[in-house]
């Protein structure tokens, strides 16, 4: 008598669990990954820059050959960047561009990508490149973002995925390169020394990091400056004979780096929690660069597309020479590492030792992260 029930009933279970099952395979994984946001320069912009009036731009061929369409999409690489990896690792969608006109709905959940090629920490760099979206507007689309995120979720809960986000910030290169070194003589360079630069623009970009922490930022990965000087485009520019780094350059960059750490330690103490975590690309990239044989590189001295010695004049673009394979090259560009360089990278963000980040790498921040 109970038969006929207790079947249906088992029946229906089995039904439940497997429409559960199928659900959690379909449904988006924006709902179970943390939202991710990235803020910064052309190391990280995912396509911002296409939608400006700027020549600071990766939107033509061959920028993408290697990116799953195989056409470019605005990122500085020959596929996937810095921020696709990390979305990558931590289980999560590629965060969209914030001017995508894709970017609505859902995929809010997700997070978003605000950087744009060619700024730095001030607002005179990269001034050259006219329209793009500086640091302290990113922080503004920030909380644009978060406004609509709300209307979406309630305020509560966007602040929620807000406070639980992972944040990634590549900022300064440009101040050097695209402002301080630009020109053998440039403004800044006669307005300060060296030294004196650095910690103007640590000053700056702590007010930066303070507003981010302001607006809910509660993780944030700060990648200090790569070695300037070995860049393809610097090799070519001060005329290194036998590929040895530009030393202004890397002076440069032996001053900032450990500045930003410091910094970065400071914050967290006034702060009280390891929110800033310091990722050091200096040491990243100069692993590959001094030793690229060791990591499957032909060179770390020549650019994959360019021209000019090291293939490292003007930009990459279609009348450029391209190298057959993109893997042995460790930059894609005169200035960009290819993805497979920046798949080493995002492997030491992920796992490196106390050398590479600091006080802790990103597989750390998630275990301790997903047990609250
Ligand atoms: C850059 O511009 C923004 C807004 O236009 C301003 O708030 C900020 O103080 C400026 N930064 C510097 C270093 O002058
Ligand atoms: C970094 O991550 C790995 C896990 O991939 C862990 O074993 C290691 O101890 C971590 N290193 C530090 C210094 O936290």
């Amino acid at each position: 008598m109970c038969k006929v029930a207790c079947i249906g009933t088992s029946r229906a279970l089995v039904v439940t669990l497997l429409v559960g099952i199928l659900m959690s395979v379909t449904a988006p994984r924006a709902e179970a990954a943390r939202a991710f946001f990235v803020f910064g320069d052309s190391l990280v912009d995912s396509g911002n820059n296409n939608y400006l009036a700027t020549t600071a731009r990766a939107d033509s061929p061959p920028y993408g050959i290697d990116y799953p369409t195989h056409r470019p999409t605005g990122r500085f690489s020959n596929g996937f960047n810095i921020p696709d990896i990390i979305s990558e690792k931590i289980g999560s969608e590629p965060t969209l561009p914030y001017l995508s006109p894709e970017l609505t709905g859902q995929r809010l959940l997700v997070g978003a990508n605000f950087a744009s090629a060619g700024i730095g920490i001030l607002n005179d760099t990269g001034i050259q490149f006219v329209n793009i979206i500086r640091i302290a507007r990113q922080l503004q689309l920030f909380q644009q973002y978060q406004q609509r995120l709300g209307a979406l979720i309630g305020p509560a809960q966007a602040r929620q995925r807000v406070n639980q986000a992972l944040v990634l910030i590549t900022l300064g290169g440009n101040d050097w390169v695209n402002n301080y070194f630009l020109t053998p003589i440039s403004a800044r360079s006669r307005q300060f020394t060296i030294p004196e630069y650095s910690r103007y623009i640590i000053s700056e970009y702590q007010k930066v990091l303070r507003r981010l922490y302001e607006l809910g930022a509660r993780r944030v990965l700060v990648t200090g400056t790569g070695p300037l000087g070995c860049v393809p485009a610097e090799l070519a520019m001060t005329g290194s004979r036998n590929g040895e780094c530009a030393p202004r350059l890397q002076q440069a960059a032996a001053i900032f780096n450990p500045e930003l750490v410091q910094m970065l330690k400071e914050l967290n103490r006034e702060i009280g929690s390891d929110v800033f975590i310091a990722a050091n690309a200096f040491r990243m990239n100069m692993d590959f660069i001094n030793n690229p044989t060791k990591f499957g590189f032909v060179t770390s001295k020549v650019a994959c597309c360019g021209q000019g010695p090291y293939n490292g004049l003007g930009l990459c673009n279609v009348a450029s020479n391209l190298c057959p394979d993109r893997k042995v090259y460790a930059f894609w560009d005169p200035f960009h590492p290819s993805e497979r360089a920046n798949r080493l990278i995002v492997e030491q963000i992920l796992s490196g030792s106390t050398q590479y980040m600091s006080p802790m790498n990103l597989s750390t921040i998630m275990a301790l992260d997903s047990r609250t």
